[in-house]
């Protein structure tokens, strides 16, 4: 019947509902017993386990969640891109690169790797590489932090985000392999200030958002640095194009090259349990729920991301 044609016609993105994430949402919230809650930080292990959400800011800048959505996480390793904007925006890439390379990963997110063999971090995702780029970021003290906060206060047109205290102590006081790091690259003449930067590291982990924030990251980077409202002051296609080169070889660590297999977009976790997503030219995709698999990154989330990339055929491939 017609009704019928009309249905097998695809869906389009632009038409994403609040209905249809909630049903992705509700179809996919049970696989949080497959994931565990991050407790190497140990304030992290104080997360709800079974609060979950996920946001779309669409083409024409209008956000679209469902689930928790309002509530805050600290967005950890997916402040290592906006670190990398930063220290590209006042240094080149050219220059931040003679200190980091561009290789994808077999390893975790807190593996040394080769910064023996080779003498520097393999990308600017893991943790070696966002510790130096961090550190590349000018300004005494805790400047560097407050570039990087207020930029996200920019990029979110969220002037009230700030870091948790008490998420940044505990990053602090159990980061060891992160300051192991940072004293190899130290000794290897690539980092020279104090441990201040490390610090600034740690607070940049500990920025708190929620999944609405998150999505307008995305959006920001899927449409070369212009912000979700239109604001076009960063706008910058070479940065974006970096940027989400950079999240698609390595922003889910070891399993990016199965996530570009089944996800095949741009897209950054962090172990506070978010997930940002840019689908080019497009839209901004995040993710929200704390268990985590053994790669570091959200199961829910994970799973909510390939249900919306299936249902509208987002991948880029
Ligand atoms: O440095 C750490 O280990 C954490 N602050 C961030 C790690 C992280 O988010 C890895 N992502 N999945």
């Amino acid at each position: 019947s017609a009704i019928l044609e009309k249905d097998r016609q695809p869906l389009s993105f632009r038409d994403v509902s609040r209905a249809a994430l909630t049903t992705i949402l509700d179809k996919n919230r049970h696989y949080y017993l497959d994931g565990k809650v991050a407790d190497y930080i140990p304030e992290l292990s104080k997360m709800d386990a079974k609060a979950v959400a996920i946001a779309v800011i669409n083409e024409k800048g209008i956000l679209i969640g469902a689930g928790n959505t309002q509530t805050k996480f600290t967005m950890q390793s997916i402040s290592k891109p906006i670190a990398l904007m930063l220290a590209v925006m006042e240094h080149g890439e050219e220059s931040v690169f003679q200190k980091m390379g561009y290789f994808g990963t077999d390893k975790p997110f807190n593996h040394f790797s080769n910064l023996e063999t080779m003498g520097k971090p393999l990308n600017p995702m893991m943790n070696a590489g966002a510790i130096l780029t961090t550190s590349l970021i000018s300004g005494d003290g805790q400047v560097p932090f407050d570039k990087i906060l207020n930029m996200l206060r920019y990029i979110t047109d969220n002037p009230t985000l700030d870091y948790s205290e008490s998420v940044y102590a505990s990053e602090k006081e159990t980061g060891h392999r992160n300051r192991g790091m940072f004293y190899i690259m130290k000794n290897a003449g690539l980092i020279s200030g104090s441990e201040e930067q490390l610090n600034n590291y740690f607070r940049q982990c500990s920025i708190e958002l929620t999944t609405e924030d998150l999505a307008k990251i995305g959006f920001f980077f899927a449409h070369h640095c212009v912000r979700f409202d239109g604001d076009q002051r960063y706008k910058n296609s070479e940065m974006s194009k970096l940027i989400q080169s950079q999240m698609l070889i390595a922003g889910m660590y070891e399993f990016s090259g199965e996530y570009a297999r089944t996800v095949g977009l741009p897209s950054k976790s962090g172990v506070g349990g978010g997930i940002v997503v840019s689908v080019p030219n497009q839209a901004g995709i995040a993710v929200f729920s704390a268990p985590l698999d053994t790669h570091g990154n959200s199961v829910v989330g994970y799973h909510m991301i390939l249900d919306l990339v299936k249902q509208y055929n987002l991948s880029i491939f």
